[in-house]
């Protein structure tokens, strides 16, 4: 039997990599991606994985990645990502561009490549890495990610008839590289709110392999997740984030 074939994004550190490393531990043929080439080619994964340097936010990278989704896979992995550490009218247009080009052009192209081949098989599947911020209104990152969420959920009905799962998987604060990057302090952040992501790969791929259309890995942010979902969305964004754009 040839074993399943899972495309990660973002595999080359924090919760790509910890994603990818379980897949390895179950059996998976990996496709890794991300634009730091260096770091992929150092990450050690099985002899047979495919790596793929790619900036996802350029277009002839995500058409080459594109393709090779179009080619088969058992599951899909969109987890690339980042942050700004500044308000939307103080970061670059072009920076707010990539992040959209990012989290949804991407998500939504290598999607629409990969489902075909599985709902002809009637197996596989896709998971989204969105994140506990796409349930408030609180920033341009919160709103791409908010379209993952709405995106996974409407293609998870789609698919499932088919026995294909989509699922959304919405982290709180997990300790990456991800705020590094950003340039963001996180210093004041408490240390139970802190996830580990092993701990949130764990949790997404079970969450996956249930069917479930969302994953929000740790008790205290499910409870922060149904309160948030309870709320009107403009008292939901405000206790996340400030309203005023000119500070
Ligand atoms: N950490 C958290 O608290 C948290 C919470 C909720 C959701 N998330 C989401 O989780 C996902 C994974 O983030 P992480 O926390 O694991 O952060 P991370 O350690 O920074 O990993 C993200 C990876 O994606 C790569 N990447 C960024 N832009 C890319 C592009 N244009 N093309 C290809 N690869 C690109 C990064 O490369 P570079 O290092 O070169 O940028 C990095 O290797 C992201 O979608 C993020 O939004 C994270």
């Amino acid at each position: 039997m040839t074993a399943p074939t899972a495309l990660v994004t973002g595999a080359a550190s924090g919760i790509g990599a910890a994603l990818a490393r379980r897949l390895a531990d179950t059996g998976h043929r990996l496709v890794l991606v991300d634009r730091d080439g260096e770091r992929l080619e150092a990450a050690p994964f099985p002899a047979g994985t495919e790596r793929l340097t790619a900036d996802l936010a350029a277009e002839d990278d995500l058409a080459r990645v594109e393709a090779r989704c179009r080619d088969g896979l058992d599951l899909l992995v969109n987890n690339a990502g980042f942050g700004h550490p500044t308000r939307f009218l103080d970061t670059p247009i072009a920076a707010e561009i990539a992040m959209a080009r990012l989290h949804m052009e991407t998500v939504l192209r290598l999607t629409h490549a990969a489902l075909p081949p599985m709902l002809a098989r009637g197996s596989g599947g896709v998971l989204n890495t969105a994140s506990l911020l796409g349930f408030f209104p609180s920033s341009t990152y919160s709103a791409t990610k908010a379209w993952v969420i709405n995106f996974s959920q409407a293609t998870a009905r789609a698919a499932r008839p088919h026995g294909v799962t989509v699922t959304a998987l919405c982290p709180g604060f997990t300790r990456t590289g991800f705020h590094g990057s950003a340039g963001m302090d996180m210093a004041t952040i408490p240390g139970f709110l802190w996830l580990d992501p092993d701990r949130v790969a764990a949790a997404a791929l079970r969450d996956w392999r249930k069917g479930k259309a969302l994953s929000v890995p740790g008790w205290q942010y499910k409870l922060v997740a149904a309160f948030g979902r309870a709320l009107p969305p403009s008292l939901a964004g405000r206790l996340l984030s400030g309203t005023d754009m000119r500070r």
